[in-house]
């Protein structure tokens, strides 16, 4: 909270040299308790100015995903009300689940700049090299059935193509259930687990991976980046911020109003309906049209026969 006081203080009054003494006004503590947290917020990767006349001068943040630079105007209720950051994890997802079993909040996150064991849909594994992309998991305890928990999925997959769309400027488009896609190549991917009863959700770990500047050598065949699509950097903070922001958003549309504008907004950024597509899914694989997705967030998919199947898990590749 100290740190986050001082650097408040800092970016109020950007460029310019503050006295230890005001900051420790300010801030409340003394002037040696400032000294140290500076050393700290140093440490962090903060570059910080010193002058015996002047005082302190915030010169540049670090790149990196980390509490005090998410936390800073992000204007959340509760996503991110706390986060967590590492270095280096296996599995953001991993982490949350034993975190949340001990009882971290909803809305905590816990990030890595690197996964070792990323994990993806479906037993896959999710790529996940350091400082490139952005590899997070949300805590949620929703008061909803566990029937309910692909709509909050979807939920997510709406707020991070809006993100990607305001932050990147590229045109994000949804893939069913909830990959997002760059032109037709995969940059996102949401991993939803959870805790449950029969009837009720202990808890669910929103998982979600972006490349954002990512090397195209370094990811599988059929992903891109933001960065190889847009041709420029894009900040993993700004979009990590935006993506949480819209993450509330979108859940609180969901608990206070229900699925419908939530699966409109879906429709709106999905490239998939109308168009012939094959299905896989564990036992079997199957082509028809994608025509909607019902109140549940099922695709639903018009067979050869006539027939409308309801799809409530796999995965879906456009044929034409
Ligand atoms: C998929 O498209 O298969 C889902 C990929 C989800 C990847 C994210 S990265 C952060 C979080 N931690 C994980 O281990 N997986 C999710």
């Amino acid at each position: 909270m100290i740190d986050e006081k001082i650097l408040h203080v800092f970016k109020s009054n950007r460029n310019e040299f503050i006295s230890g003494e005001d900051l420790s006004k300010v801030v409340g503590i003394s002037r040696t308790g400032i000294w140290k947290h500076i050393e700290k917020l140093r440490e962090i990767g903060y570059e910080i100015d010193a002058s015996p006349h002047l005082g302190y001068r915030l010169v540049s943040v670090p790149d990196k995903l980390i509490s005090t630079e998410l936390r800073w105007n992000l204007g959340t209720k509760f996503i991110g009300g706390e986060i967590l950051s590492y270095e280096k994890l296996d599995s953001t997802n991993v982490l949350g689940y034993t975190l949340a079993e001990k009882g971290l909040k909803e809305g905590a996150v816990v990030l890595a700049e690197q996964q070792t064991k990323g994990k993806g849909r479906l037993g896959r594994s999710w790529i996940s090299p350091p400082k490139a992309g952005i590899y997070f998991s949300c805590i949620l305890r929703p008061a909803m059935a566990p029937s309910s928990v692909a709509q909050i999925t979807l939920a997510a997959s709406v707020g991070a193509a809006k993100s990607i769309r305001e932050v990147a400027g590229l045109r994000a488009l949804i893939r069913w259930p909830n990959d997002i896609l760059v032109n037709g190549r995969k940059v996102c991917g949401i991993l939803t687990e959870m805790k449950a009863e029969q009837d009720s959700i202990e808890f669910l770990v929103l998982g979600m991976g972006i490349n954002v500047n990512t090397d195209l050598k370094d990811l599988p065949e059929g992903a891109t980046s933001l960065k190889a699509e847009s041709g420029r950097d894009i900040s993993r903070i700004q979009l990590a911020k935006q993506i949480l922001r819209e993450l509330e958003a979108g859940y609180i549309t969901l608990r206070d109003a229900g699925f419908a504008s939530i699966r409109e907004e879906w429709k709106m950024l999905t490239h998939m309906l109308g168009s012939r597509i094959k299905v896989s899914i564990p036992a079997r694989e199957f082509e028809g049209q994608a025509i909607d997705i019902d109140k549940d967030g099922s695709l639903l998919v018009r067979l050869d026969n006539g027939f409308i199947e309801s799809v409530s898990s796999g995965d879906v590749l456009i044929v034409r």
